[in-house]
């Protein structure tokens, strides 16, 4: 059987930096609060001008380099947002004709935080059948654009970052070993952007929305349990599914939502917190592109080498989860 890998990653993060303490000035809230409840003290912002598409761009650019490809080699591009530049057409397009894949499929995987895992999990299966040989995975999102900087309960937490991966068929012992994705649609208004579908189009009221409609709303709490037990769960289903025992994980590489979450789900795991990889103080929840652009700062810092064992899990809005085991 065809087994696929990662051969490439790449990431961006924009310069501009939003630190706790400017929060401070903007909502009522406390880096003291933000720091303890989140593990965040710091996140970047894209440019006004800068669309979720051009960071994806530049994420790519490492990922290209890694694996040795060109854009003309892509058979497929899969883009995991929910900030894509446009309602139509899909931001993967828009990758595609900024970087010349001429070649290529691209479709958007709208799975919120769990978006890059959807992908990764949709590339393996492409490759595995055969039916694709190079497939350029994002996760990627500008946040800023839907963050309600009212609501002290949401704007900490998020931040913009882009996240590439090219998945390929594996020539040798490495590979993605397992992955795991699913969701409860029955838990939507949990974690919800009411304006923009269908449901509440924008042409009414002559688009005219408050922030609260067209801004991301989050019951924090509630989300808090499911990521908890859910994170764990697929965790855990793709160390077993991957035949290989928490002692063998090298390096967990969680979605970066909360620090308190990623303790618990690295509790279930039994994994000491040095095998934990953490970046969220300095990019706070970046949604899709949280797992690659872990991963890549992971691969980067030398703490993924060849032949490491890693796991991946996310948990986002849908609700949707999902993980990945590999052996880099
Ligand atoms: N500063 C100060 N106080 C605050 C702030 C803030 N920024 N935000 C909330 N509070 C207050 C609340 O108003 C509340 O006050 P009250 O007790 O007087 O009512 C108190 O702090 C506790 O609020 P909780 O919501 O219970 O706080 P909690 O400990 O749950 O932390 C948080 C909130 C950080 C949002 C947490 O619930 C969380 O991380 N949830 C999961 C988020 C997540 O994983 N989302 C999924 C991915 S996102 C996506 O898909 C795009």
């Amino acid at each position: 059987m065809i087994r696929a890998k990662i051969a490439g990653i790449g990431s961006y993060t924009p310069e501009k930096i939003l630190t706790n303490h400017d929060l401070e000035k903007i909502v009522d809230t406390s880096d003291e609060w933000i720091l303890t409840r989140t593990g965040i003290s710091e996140r970047r912002i894209a440019a006004v001008d800068e669309d979720t598409s051009d960071m994806c761009v530049r994420a790519s650019r490492g990922a290209f380099e890694m694996a040795g490809l060109e854009p003309s080699d892509i058979d497929l591009i899969l883009a995991g947002t929910v900030t894509p530049d446009y309602r139509l057409p899909s931001m993967a397009c828009m990758i595609q004709k900024k970087i010349g894949a001429v070649n290529a499929a691209s479709m958007d995987i709208v799975a919120a935080c769990a978006g890059f895992i959807h992908g990764l999990s949709t590339a393996r299966a492409y490759i595995t059948a055969g039916i694709y040989r190079n497939i350029l995975v994002f996760g990627a999102e500008k946040l800023t654009s839907i963050t309600n900087y009212d609501d002290r309960n949401t704007c900490v937490l998020f931040g913009d970052a882009a996240g590439a991966a090219i998945v390929t068929p594996s020539d040798d012992d490495s590979g993605i070993l397992s992955t795991y994705i699913k969701s409860d649609g029955r838990l939507d208004r949990l974690l919800y952007i009411p304006a923009g579908g269908t449901h509440t189009p924008y042409q009414c009221n002559n688009g005219h929305f408050d922030k609260h409609q067209t801004c991301i709303i989050m019951h924090g709490n509630e989300v808090f349990k499911y990521a908890v037990r859910h994170m764990g769960d697929a965790a855990a289903r793709v160390v077993k599914d991957a035949g290989l025992t928490s002692e063998q994980i090298d390096l967990f590489v969680p979605h970066q939502a909360n620090i308190r979450i990623i303790r618990a789900t690295a509790e279930r795991l039994r994994l000491p917190w040095e095998k934990v990889y953490l970046n969220i103080n300095k990019y706070g929840n970046t949604s899709a592109a949280s797992v690659p652009l872990a991963l890549d700062e992971a691969v980067r810092e030398g703490r993924i080498k060849k032949g490491s064992h890693v796991v991946s899990v996310a948990f986002g809005g849908g609700l949707t989860w999902g993980a990945a085991a590999i052996r880099w």
